[in-house]
């Protein structure tokens, strides 16, 4: 008799408890899918505890390809949240609107999310780069030079491989990042200036006066990008008025 009234109890103490998880669970988490280069950094374990304790909500990582709300990728796709060098990192919703996903978004693109990916320094050097504040776009600081002539220069030397405009939409290489997508850093002003040191464009660019000329018996693979600094600074004049990158957009709902 008693024993009977015991699974009873049991019963009805598991079936509280199989109803009360997952729903818990439902309300305050979501799963983020990260690559395992990511992952390896040990950059998430820094962020997302810090998000949680914030918002209370818990984030549950899993590995690329399963079933998540929420993904971190290279793929060109989603909101760029945060570079690594040219490594550019996107937030992108899996699935139908979450509203602690949009909030984890607001977090990584406000002052707080922002300052956090920027202090992660595993050893004593800064890993990655966050994107610009979503208001910055309004009132960023624009450089002075001839954005026209720079407009121009940026389609001419850099547009065979980065989106730079509007016209430049079909003919650029679809996995170079565009330059509305490298405007929403906030280093972008320092990759721009120093854009013929840093890699694949030393092989290629040649700037008078300031970079060496090519070794003529390793002559460049393609047809050299040859210009000045001042065309470098009129391009830089151009840039600082590019919209940056899906920051700042408003949010769609389907
Ligand atoms: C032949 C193709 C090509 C041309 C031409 C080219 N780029 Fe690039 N650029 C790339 C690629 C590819 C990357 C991304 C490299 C990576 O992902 O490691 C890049 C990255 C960049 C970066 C980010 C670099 C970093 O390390 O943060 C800047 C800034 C940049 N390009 C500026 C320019 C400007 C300005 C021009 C024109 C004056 C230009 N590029 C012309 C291919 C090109």
């Amino acid at each position: 008799m008693c024993g009977r009234k015991r699974v009873f109890c049991l019963f009805i103490l598991v079936l509280i408890v199989w109803c009360e998880g997952p729903g818990l669970a439902e309300t305050r988490s979501f799963r983020l899918s990260a690559p395992d280069v990511l992952v390896e950094t040990g950059f998430l374990k820094h962020l997302l505890p810090r998000f949680s304790l914030k918002h209370g909500v818990r984030v549950e990582i899993v590995a690329e390809g399963a079933q998540s709300d929420v993904l971190l990728t290279t793929e060109p796709q989603g909101t760029p949240v945060f570079r690594r060098e040219a490594e550019i990192w996107y937030l992108r919703q899996a699935g139908p609107e979450n509203e602690h996903v949009t909030g984890f978004e607001d977090w990584l693109t406000d002052d707080v999310g922002r300052n956090t990916i920027e202090a992660f320094k595993p050893d004593g050097r800064q890993l990655f780069t966050a994107a610009l504040k979503r208001a910055d776009a309004a009132d960023a600081v624009l450089l002075s030079g001839n954005v026209v002539e720079g407009e121009e220069l940026a389609v001419l030397h850099c547009g065979r491989c980065h989106m730079v405009n509007e016209a430049t939409r079909m003919t650029n290489i679809g996995s170079t990042p565009s330059f509305a997508v490298m405007r929403a850093f906030s280093d972008w002003q320092i990759r721009f200036e120093a854009f013929f040191a840093l890699n694949p464009h030393p092989s290629f660019t040649v700037i008078e006066g300031v970079t060496e000329p090519f070794d003529i018996t390793r002559p460049s693979p393609m047809v050299p990008v040859t210009m000045s600094l001042e065309d470098l600074e009129a391009i830089l004049a151009f840039v600082s008025r590019i919209e940056p990158a899906d920051l700042g957009a408003p949010i769609q709902y389907q």
